[in-house]
């Protein structure tokens, strides 16, 4: 078989056509609702306790610090209150010795020691001030709030959260392995240790990056309903949406407002049917689950996100040059090929190291049109460790790496038109043509539908409007906040995920033009400051981690007298 025609065999392999990203819609709101009902379920659903997103005229100085891999983030963030923000901060990496610390205490105490150093650095009126009133602070009010920072502290891990600012750890990811802190509340031994060195600053909400992303999308791109939902798809994929609390049935433990009758919901859908009912699964998945250190957890994820990509390319490559009749790089004719040399791959070459091939290559493989592939037979070399590929391996390595990112955009779709589905956004339509040219659109100028019906009016608007052009009113709008690598670097992962939507029942065309995307950056930041501004507002007295720290404090004065 010639390379081109095997290149394209693969290839096909990875099609996802609309009938299958139907189905896995229905599926995906199966599972969704499983997951408001009970606990322990396949997608989590966990309530977040933050039950209202901003709109943009929020205002005040809070921190954020992000903990979720390798680097270590401390900001302070400025909400000016017309939805716009300044963000001042640092980064350090977390040394590796910490990430497999004997006890959490190591790792944390580290971290306050960060924001210390921050305070000091950036905000050194504000600390100062603080510490006079400190030493003045034996009054019978007790300990003031007053001069504190509220702090949002953006943790991404798997965290059972019970609280705004309260939330146990199911378990370590990504390098870390703590065994101390698993179970324990990651809020309180954070404030421990920020209370040891008598900092300014109370640790006030707990946020998942998706959630964050949500906050930080509401805020900057306010329309009349709010954002609905914050999605990454970076190294890992999650969502966290706006649901009604009505539908969570499933206890739930924490004080909360329940004013607004809504919920955010972080689903943690990187873990949507893993038992495979609907989920494609070429051989290539099968064998990097198989040699992944969590087999059959996060089948979603490692289909779509940054970290499982590059690894599914390689696979597929290595399966193709085990084959002796096929002559992926493997051109031995130095004369006939413009490199003048022969294509070798090292024994050391990452092509053949599990986990070797970063998910960038598929990026540069789909923006690269030109006629000699020059920039990816470059990165051939460079990432994959193969000496002068061919033109031809270039072009069987772009085939190959476009179907495995199309798919995974249109599986990114299926989520974010899942969730448009089950929170019923479409179900009131207003649309809008430009010039009625048919006794359709007349007919439909104005509509406001509920559920079922709008699936009806999505078709005839399909059939009456052109696909591009007509107007959306900013009232019919349902705007997402997308953050990550592939939204952000993948060419035309939004065409393909739009593509998805189109192709979904209660959708369409009508209905996928409504949908706005935007990215939305810096969702650890803004939107973990966001979260401690809405928890600021719901402090209780008998908050906990307030307790706690004014327990602290009341002995420490006591010693101190
Ligand atoms: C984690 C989520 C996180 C997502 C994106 C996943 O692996 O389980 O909590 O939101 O990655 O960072």
């Amino acid at each position: 078989m010639s390379l081109l025609a095997e290149s394209k065999r693969v290839a096909a392999e990875f099609e996802y056509v609309d009938d299958d990203v139907r189905k896995a819609v229905v599926e995906f709101i199966d599972e969704m609702n499983e997951g408001l009902e009970k606990n322990a379920t396949l997608m989590s659903q966990i309530p977040t306790y933050v039950t209202a997103v901003p709109n943009g005229t929020e205002k005040g100085l809070y921190l954020a610090v992000d903990l979720g891999g390798t680097n270590f983030r401390v900001c302070s963030i400025q909400l000016h209150g017309d939805t716009t923000f300044s963000l001042t901060q640092s980064k350090v990496a977390i040394p590796k010795e910490l990430m497999e610390a004997k006890t959490a205490t190591e790792l944390f105490s580290f971290l306050a020691k960060q924001i210390e150093i921050f305070l000091k650095t950036h905000h050194e009126d504000h600390f100062e001030k603080h510490i006079k009133r400190r030493m003045t602070a034996s009054t019978p009010e007790g300990y003031r709030n007053l001069e504190y920072f509220k702090l949002g502290f953006t943790f991404s891990f798997p965290v059972h959260q019970v609280g705004i600012n309260r939330g146990t750890l199911i378990r370590w990811t990504k390098g870390f392995n703590i065994a101390d802190a698993v179970g324990q509340d990651v809020c309180v031994m954070l404030q421990r240790e920020i209370d040891l060195l008598k900092l300014p600053v109370t640790v006030a909400a707990l946020v998942n990056d998706t959630v964050g992303t949500l906050m930080a999308r509401s805020y900057t791109s306010p329309g009349k309903t709010g954002t609905l939902l914050g999605a990454i798809f970076g190294t890992g994929t999650n969502g966290a949406y706006v649901e009604k609390l009505s539908k969570i049935t499933k206890p739930m433990d924490g004080h909360f407002d329940e004013s607004t009758g809504d919920m955010v919901v972080n689903t943690e859908w990187g873990s949507f049917d893993n038992n495979l009912k609907v989920l494609p699964n070429t051989p290539y998945d099968a064998i990097l689950d198989k040699d992944s250190v969590n087999p059959g957890i996060q089948m979603f994820e490692k289909r779509i996100s940054g970290m499982f990509l590059g690894e599914i390319l390689r696979i597929a490559l290595v399966e193709m040059v085990k084959k002796p009749e096929i002559p992926l790089f493997s051109d031995v004719n130095s004369s006939s090929n413009d490199y003048h040399s022969t294509t070798t791959i090292a024994e050391s070459a990452a092509l053949y190291k599990q986990w070797g091939v970063d998910s960038s290559i598929l990026s540069i493989a789909e923006a690269d049109n030109s006629v000699g592939l020059r920039v990816l037979r470059q990165e051939i070399e460079k990432s994959l460790g193969v000496s002068a590929p061919s033109i031809e391996d270039a072009q069987a390595v772009k085939e190959i790496a476009h179907a495995i990112g199309k798919r995974a955009a249109r599986l990114a779709g299926v989520a974010i038109g899942a969730i448009v589905l089950q929170t019923g956004r479409l179900g009131s339509l207003t649309v809008q043509p430009p010039k009625p040219s048919s006794e359709i659109v007349s007919d439909i100028k104005s509509l406001h539908l509920q559920d079922a019906a709008a699936a009806t009016v999505n078709k005839l608007a399909d059939a009456a409007l052109p696909l591009t052009g007509a107007p959306v009113s900013e009232d019919d709008v349902i705007d997402i906040g997308v953050d990550g690598s592939l939204v952000e670097f993948y060419p035309g992962f939004e065409d393909y995920m739009r593509e998805a939507l189109r192709a979904m029942e209660g959708i369409g065309a009508a209905g996928e033009r409504r949908i706005r995307i935007g990215i939305a950056k810096d969702g650890s930041g803004v939107g973990a400051a966001l979260i401690a501004l809405v928890a600021a507002r719901m402090e209780k007295p008998e908050d906990h981690v307030n307790e706690l720290r004014k327990k602290l404090v009341e002995v420490e004065d006591a010693i101190e007298e």
